[in-house]
C-alpha cells in the first residue's frame, strides 16, 4: 500500500518545538507524509506526540528546522493551513457539546452529505446536541467534519482514545479508507496494535526524539523492534 514514490503533502525537517522557556520537548525530528499513506507516531506519556503535531499543524512555533506543505517552507497560521486543505483532529475533540451535530459540521464548513456517507449511524443524530451522543460518537462527528472538507492531509490525536475496540477499529478504519483515498494521514496512538494494523510507516518518539521508524509491515512482522524502541505493546 506503501508509495514511497508520491511527492510529501507535509514534510518536517530537523523540527524541533517546545513551550516557553523550557528546552524543546520534540528535537530534530524528520517526517514525510505522503498521499495514500498512514504514518502512525507512537511513544509513551509526555514523548512529544502532541507537540509534534502541533508543531505540524501551525498550532505551535517550531524553535528551528522546517515545515513544508507541498513542497513550499510554511510558516502560515493553523486556520491558514485548514484552507489549504490541512486537517487536525486535537485530542480533546473539538466538538463543541452546546450545538447539534448538523451545526458541528456547519461551523466545520463540512459537507453534510458527505459526513453522512462516511458514518451512516450519525444520520439519526444529527439534531441532538453533541453533548448527549456517546464519546464514539462524539469522535465519529470530529473524524467526520475533518474529512468531510475533502483534506489533503490528517493530523489526528489518539483517535480511538477511551473508545471501545471495536468503536476504534471502525474509526481507524474509515481514515484507512480515506488513505486509500489518496489522504495523508498522520495518526498518533496509544492502541499500538490498532496503529500497526492501519499504518504503512511507523514512527517511534522517545523524550521528543525518534527512538524507531521504518515500514508499519516490519512492526507487524516483528514486534520486538518496538519493544527495543521502549515501546510497550500493551
Ligand atoms: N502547554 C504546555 N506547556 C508546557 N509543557 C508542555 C505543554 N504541553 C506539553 N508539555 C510538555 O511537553 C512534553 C511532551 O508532551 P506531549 O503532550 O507532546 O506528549 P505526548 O507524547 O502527546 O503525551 P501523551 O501520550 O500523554 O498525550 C511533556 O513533558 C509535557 O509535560
Ligand atoms: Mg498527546
Amino acid at each position: 500500500m506503501s508509495r514511497g514514490g508520491t511527492a510529501p503533502v507535509l514534510t518536517a525537517r530537523g523540527l524541533s518545538a517546545g513551550y516557553g522557556d523550557a528546552g524543546p520537548v520534540v528535537r530534530d525530528l524528520d517526517l514525510d507524509l505522503r498521499p495514500g499513506e498512514i504514518v502512525t507516531l507512537l511513544g509513551p506519556n509526555g514523548a512529544g506526540k502532541t507537540t509534534t503535531l502541533l508543531a505540524l499543524s501551525g498550532a505551535l512555533r517550531p524553535r528551528s528546522g522546517m515545515v513544508c506543505w507541498a513542497g513550499r517552507p510554511t510558516t502560515a497560521p493553523l486556520y491558514q493551513r485548514a484552507r489549504a486543505g490541512l486537517a487536525l483532529v486535537p485530542e480533546d475533540r473539538s466538538v463543541i457539546m452546546d450545538l447539534t451535530v448538523r451545526e458541528n459540521l456547519r461551523i466545520g464548513r463540512a459537507d453534510t452529505s458527505l459526513a453522512l456517507e462516511t458514518f451512516p449511524e450519525l444520520a439519526e443524530h444529527l439534531d441532538r446536541r453533541a453533548g448527549l451522543l456517546s464519546g464514539g460518537q462524539q469522535q465519529m462527528v470530529a473524524l467526520a467534519r475533518a474529512l468531510a472538507r475533502r483534506p489533503r492531509a490528517l493530523l489526528a490525536d489518539e483517535l480511538s482514545l477511551g473508545l471501545a475496540p471495536r468503536l476504534a477499529e471502525r474509526l481507524l478504519g474509515v481514515v484507512r479508507a480515506a488513505a486509500d483515498g489518496g489522504l495523508a494521514v498522520l495518526l498518533v496512538e496509544q492502541h499500538v496494535r490498532s496503529a500497526l494494523a492501519v499504518a504503512d510507516q511507523v514512527v517511534v518518539l522517545r523524550h521528543g526524539q525518534v527512538a524507531w521508524s521504518g515500514p508499519a509491515r516490519r512492526a507487524r512482522e516483528d514486534p520486538e523492534l518496538l519493544v527495543g524502541a521502549y515501546l510497550p505493546l500493551a
